[in-house]
């Protein structure tokens, strides 16, 4: 059953081979395993390392393994120690001694780390277009509600006019950081660690930049103790994830307060909420929690990742095996977020008048009334003082800025004049705020223009 039998005199207890083994979470990179083998099989063979008959005979072995794994006719053993032991088992079984040429000039070190650089390359690819699909969503709509005024808000209290499209933007840009910074992670980590061997190379004339082609990686790593120790993509992968995850939370937690009846600036879908067992007129975000919720499983991942690495000696150390339960359920989790958000807020129902009318209380027009005053000559300073005196007038008299009598203003400045009410009305508020990132509609449909062409190349 194990590889490595030869020294031992006894077999490994149940409970050793149970707690030592990771079939149950490595075969899922079978695929990549056997892609890995073939280049590797193939290069001995075109070394001379081993007969060309040889390899050519175990990369058909190979493939016939892939595909019977992938339609079902041959199960993982899960009594095998791992993924690599297992495929290079029934390679042996199917071919017999032509299979045990296989790992030569190799070790499960090496490896099992091109095994996971081969599947984490896959599945960054599978995120950046899922983050993609994300953005065009937010883009599109952007496009849909430039014009769309609500209170942009400070400390959750109203403060400022703002449309709903910049709103959407500003996710929108940290999702294409997002989608930077893991663009940036594929082009670092695609540097091949087969060859690595066990931590020292090896002394057979092996072509590493032949696999390196092979296996669509840019280079072979230029340190052999650095290809099997590194887990540096995995650190970086989950950091990243991390930060998607920060994102994709706070953007939930704001669509969880927008669905309230406190907000109601938003309506989902049916198909994208959930009821209650008992209080039937209940529909719940769920979805939108679960996002939220599921942000603190990938932070867990990433600092067990950390923690995990901290501490081990060069090289290889079996702590390491503990990389792939945890990078996975980051990847695992994040592409089921964004598979679920995504449609989540396409098919959501913007109450465009519950935004306006919110915008109308709370005196988001303060600063447009101080700066009205300004523009006249009044200094800042001034100009703000009598805003807040004339706030507090409006506070006095139950009413708002737009409904304060003309008296009033002049109480407080005599430089006021009827051109205010024209300045503090919330669609020239927002409309004049063309200052560059502003929320001016002109602004707002450039800047989703602008996003839909970035995503494009
Ligand atoms: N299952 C192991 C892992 O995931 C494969 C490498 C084993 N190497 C070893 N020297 N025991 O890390």
């Amino acid at each position: 059953m194990q590889l490595w039998q030869g020294r031992f005199k006894k077999s490994l207890s149940k409970t050793t081979n149970d707690f030592n083994s990771s079939i149950s979470f490595d075969s899922r990179m079978f695929r990549e395993d056997i892609q890995g083998s073939i280049a590797h099989a193939t290069m001995l063979g075109e070394t001379g390392i081993i007969k060309k008959e040889e390899s050519l005979h175990i990369v058909e072995g190979l493939k016939g393994i892939l595909e019977n794994l992938l339609s079902g006719k041959l199960h993982f053993d899960m009594e095998c120690e791992d993924i690599h032991t297992f495929i290079e088992g029934e390679l042996t079984k199917r071919i017999g001694d032509d299979g045990k040429r296989l790992h030569t000039a190799r070790s499960r070190n090496d490896q099992v780390a091109v095994d996971i650089k081969l599947y984490l390359r896959h599945e960054v690819e599978e995120i950046i277009s899922l983050l993609k699909d994300l953005i065009k969503v937010i883009a599109s709509k952007a496009k849909e509600y430039y014009d769309t005024v609500m209170p942009g808000y400070t400390h959750l209290q109203r403060a400022q006019p703002i449309t709903f499209g910049h709103h959407l933007l500003a996710y929108g840009e940290m999702f294409l950081r997002d989608l930077s910074r893991l663009q940036d992670c594929r082009k670092r980590m695609n540097i091949n660690p087969l060859g690595s061997c066990a931590l020292a190379g090896t002394t057979y004339p092996i072509d590493r930049h032949m696999t390196s082609e092979l296996l669509g990686f840019d280079a072979p790593t230029n340190n052999s103790l650095d290809g099997v120790s590194d887990r540096d993509y995995c650190l970086e992968i989950a950091s990243d994830l991390s930060i998607i995850m920060v994102h994709l939370s706070r953007f939930s937690e704001e669509m969880i307060m927008w669905c309230s009846w406190e907000f109601k600036f938003v309506e989902l879908d049916d198909a994208f909420s959930t009821g209650s067992s008992i209080m039937p007129q209940k529909k719940n975000p769920d979805i939108a929690e679960l996002v939220r919720g599921k942000s603190g499983r990938v932070f867990g991942d990433t600092m067990g990742l950390l923690t995990a690495m901290k501490g081990i000696a060069l090289a290889y150390n079996k702590d390491m095996q503990e990389d792939k339960e945890a990078i996975f359920d980051a990847v695992d989790s994040v592409k089921m977020c964004l598979i679920s958000f995504t449609p989540m807020l396409d098919t959501m129902t913007v109450l465009k008048n519950k935004m306006r009318s919110a915008a109308a209380g709370g005196f988001i027009n303060a600063t447009d009334c101080a700066d009205y005053l300004t523009k006249k000559g009044i200094p800042f300073r001034d100009a703000y003082k009598a805003t807040g005196a004339l706030v507090a007038r409006c506070i006095d008299l139950g009413t708002d800025l737009e409904n304060l009598p003309m008296e009033e203003y002049k109480k407080v400045h005599s430089a006021f004049d009827d051109g205010v009410y024209e300045a503090i009305n919330l669609e020239k508020c927002v409309a004049d705020r063309t200052s560059f990132g502003g929320p001016a509609p002109q602004n707002v449909m450039k800047q989703a223009e602008d996003m839909l062409k970035k995503i494009e190349d």
